[in-house]
């Protein structure tokens, strides 16, 4: 049975002459026990009718935001939450234009901008707009936010020309999906733990202590457990982001203290643990029911008590098959000092990053990683978009536990 048997699968397409190979891509879909929806843009209805996709697809194809004859509005935003994949095949220069954009002038753009899956791009089009610095510029911005590239093949052209930018063969994008999910499946079943972002400490009822953490990297890894199959519990501090994978369970806390009675509920039955939040290391010793005024008294002193260590705290209760993974955000002394933690604090696995890296640590959309184990070996990754080293992470905690087992 195929892994993408009872997958749902939005089918996006576009207005290129490759739209014909779609039916085939739709077929295979079908045939390997997927659902499929049809997203098709208004210039994909001028090289295919829908009426052929609803009818292999057993389902009405969807363009427009509102159907013509009921009034009825499609909800791109459910689409987005229905699908396990969303693969737009073929992707023309003009869509990815849009979608590295955000220009959601059509179905096909909005249902992309609100899915919380994996997406896939088929670029097909000529092979110098293809080779366009344009479409080059834009194909890296989707692949930066984490969307996957199936490279066009090079071939004969519609145009008569020939060169890369035919859409890859629809035989060939299903293999690519399989892989996909079949690799995506190592975490099926087990229970992650995760820590992410900063925990604020009240001063008063306005005032807090906190840090620069934006919960990035550990909302990535969350992302990266679930789209594997873990059962991801995120215990999470104050940030602004949000999950987009629907199955990840959010504990939003603020103080150390909060996160830690958190973590403690889900530590027992979870596999994996890994402690990605910046917990503030001290929190006022007598935080104010009221605002503190700044009339009529004398500078405040504010006197700090020492927080909980999560991970050390996690640390002392591990059972054997456990394992507990943290993070070492160091400005000097960098692998003395994580090697140091890793052993404190019984971790398996400790992630180092260094402030002195440029495009690492907080607030930025990349890092860059070296995971050392407690078996004492090292690997240092290259900077990367956070998605790319959640990814790294991951593979490097399920190589490790299956070297233990
Ligand atoms: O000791 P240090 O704060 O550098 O250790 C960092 C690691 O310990 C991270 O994994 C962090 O999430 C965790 N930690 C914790 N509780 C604390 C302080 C750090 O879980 N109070």
């Amino acid at each position: 049975m195929s892994v993408l048997s009872g997958k749902h699968i939005v089918l996006g397409i576009c207005g290129g002459i490759a739209a014909y190979k779609s039916v085939s891509l739709l077929r295979l879909f079908i045939k390997a026990g997927a659902e499929v929806q049809v997203v098709i843009t208004p210039a994909g209805k001028e090289f295919i009718t829908p009426v052929t996709l609803s009818a292999l697809s057993h389902k009405p194809v969807v363009s427009e935001f509102f159907s013509a004859n009921t009034g009825e509005w499609h909800s791109h935003v459910d689409l987005g939450l229905w699908a396990d994949c969303m693969v737009i095949a073929p992707a023309t220069a003009s869509t990815i234009g849009k979608m590295a954009n955000g220009i959601a002038d059509n179905m096909l753009v909005t249902t992309y901008l609100s899915a919380k899956s994996p997406v896939f791009i088929a670029p097909a089009m000529d092979l110098d707009m293809m080779r366009h610095p344009s479409t080059q510029a834009n194909l890296s911005r989707l692949r930066s936010y984490g969307n996957h590239i199936i490279e066009p093949a090079s071939g004969y052209l519609a145009s008569g020309l020939e060169g890369k930018g035919r859409m890859e063969e629809p035989e060939n994008i299903v293999v690519y999906l399989e892989r996909f999910f079949a690799e995506r499946s190592d975490l099926e079943g087990k229970n992650v733990l995760i820590t992410a972002g900063p925990t604020y400490e009240k001063i008063d009822p306005v005032r807090f202590i906190g840090n620069y953490s934006s919960g990035k990297m550990g909302y990535a890894i969350a992302e990266e457990c679930a789209s594997r199959g873990a059962n991801v519990t995120l215990v999470s501090g104050p940030v602004s982001i949000s999950v987009k994978n629907p199955g990840i369970n959010v504990v939003r806390v603020e103080s150390a203290k909060e996160m830690l009675d958190e973590c403690r509920k889900a530590f027992p039955t979870s596999e994996i643990s890994i402690m990605c939040a910046a917990v503030a290391d001290y929190a006022p010793a007598n935080p104010s029911d009221r605002k503190i005024k700044r009339e009529h008294q004398e500078v405040p002193v504010i006197t700090l008590v020492k927080n909980p260590d999560i991970a050390a705290t996690l640390g002392k209760e591990k059972r054997s098959g456990q394992m507990l993974v943290g993070f070492a955000l160091e400005t000097d002394n960098e692998t003395v000092n994580a090697t140091e933690k890793l052993a404190k604090k019984n971790l398996d696995i400790i992630v180092l990053n260094s402030l002195r890296d440029k495009g690492a640590c907080f607030g930025t959309d990349t890092n860059k990683v070296s995971i050392i184990k407690a078996d004492g070996s090292r690997t240092d990754f290259p900077l990367k978009d956070k998605a790319k080293v959640a990814a790294d992470i991951v593979d490097e905690i399920i190589n490790f536990s299956q070297s233990k087992a």
